[in-house]
C-alpha cells in the first residue's frame, strides 16, 4: 500500500529502489563504524532507517519538510503531504528507535501544519523532554497587523533530562535568519544554529543522524566539532551539493 507521505515522483522512487539495495548491503558497515566520517546516503529516510539497528546512533538532529504546501521548496519533494501527522509520527518513531540519545526535530509552525504539529506534541507528550525555541532577530515581517512569525521549535524527544556540555544553557537561542538561500534549496538551516546544538548536546566522536539532510548543515556542524554524521537525503542533487559544501568524497 502506498504510504501517503511517500514521494510521488516515479523518478524518485526508481532512484530509491536502486538506493535501497545498495544501502541495505552497505548500511551497517558504513554507518556503524563511521570513523571520523560524514556518510551521505541518497535515499528515502523511511526506507534507510528501517535497515538501521536499534540504538545505533548517539543523537538524531534534523529539520523535516515543514509542509508549507509550496512547490518551490525542494527539488524532488513537493512539501504537500496530505497526512503530515503520520509523516512526522513515523519519522519521529523511527528516529527514537535508532537513537541511543535524544532526538531533536526542528519544526516551524505555519498556517498549513499547525494543527498536525500540535497533535504531534500531544501524541509524544511523554517523550518530549524539552522544547528549545530559535528566536529570529530579523524575521520576515507579516503583512499589516498580522503576527510576525519570529521563532521555530526544536522539539527534543527521548528519555531523561537533556544535559548541556556548558553551564547556563538557556532553552532559547537568538540569531539572525539566513539572509539569502541557494536558489536550489529554500530551507537551509542557519549554520550557527546547527553548530550551537551539536556543540552543546553531543560529545567528541558521537554519531549524529540527520534523516532530512538537505545541503548538509548538520554534517558541517558535526565536522566542525569532531562528531560523525550520517545524512539521508531524497534528492541526489542536494547530496552532491552537500558533498561539495562539506568536502565529502563520494
Ligand atoms: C527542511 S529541508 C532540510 C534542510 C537541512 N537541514 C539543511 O540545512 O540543508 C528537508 C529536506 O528533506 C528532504 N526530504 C524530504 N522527504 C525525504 C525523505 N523521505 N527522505 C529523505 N529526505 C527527504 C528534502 O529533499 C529536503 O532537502
Amino acid at each position: 500500500m502506498k504510504r501517503n507521505h511517500e514521494p510521488s515522483h516515479n523518478i524518485t522512487r526508481d532512484k530509491q529502489e536502486t538506493q535501497r539495495g545498495r544501502v541495505g548491503a552497505k548500511r551497517e558497515k558504513d554507518c556503524m563504524k563511521a570513523e571520523n566520517e560524514i556518510t551521505i546516503i541518497n535515499g528515502d529516510c523511511f526506507a534507510v532507517m528501517k535497515t538501521m539497528p536499534d540504538k545505533s546512533v548517539d543523537m538524531v538532529f534534523t529539520s523535516p519538510p515543514h509542509n508549507r504546501k509550496r512547490n518551490d521548496k525542494y527539488e524532488e519533494y513537493e512539501d504537500t503531504v496530505e497526512d503530515y501527522f503520520t509523516f512526522l509520527k513515523d519519522a519521529i518513531t523511527e528516529s527514537i528507535r535508532v537513537s541511543r540519545g535524544h532526538v531533536i526535530f526542528n519544526i516551524q509552525k505555519n498556517y498549513y501544519n499547525k494543527s498536525e504539529l500540535f497533535r504531534i506534541m500531544g501524541h509524544f507528550h511523554d517523550k518530549i523532554v524539552e522544547v528549545i525555541i530559535w528566536e529570529k532577530s530579523n524575521p520576515m515581517p507579516a503583512a499589516g497587523k498580522a503576527i510576525t512569525n519570529a521563532y521555530e521549535f526544536f522539539i527534543v524527544f527521548g528519555d531523561g533530562a537533556m544535559k548541556s556540555n556548558t553551564t547556563y544553557t538557556k532553552n532559547v537561542i537568538t540569531t539572525a535568519v539566513n539572509s539569502s538561500m541557494p536558489k536550489e534549496h529554500k530551507a537551509v538551516m542557519k549554520q550557527d544554529v546547527a553548530d550551537w546544538f551539536i556543540e552543546k548536546f553531543t560529545k567528541d566522536g558521537d554519531i549524529v543522524l540527520d534523516p532530512f539532510f538537505g545541503l548538509g548543515t548538520t554534517g558541517a556542524a558535526a565536522l566542525k566539532y569532531g562528531r560523525k554524521c550520517i545524512g539521508i537525503e531524497l534528492s541526489s542533487a542536494y547530496c552532491d551539493m552537500a558533498r561539495a559544501i562539506i568536502h565529502v568524497e563520494k
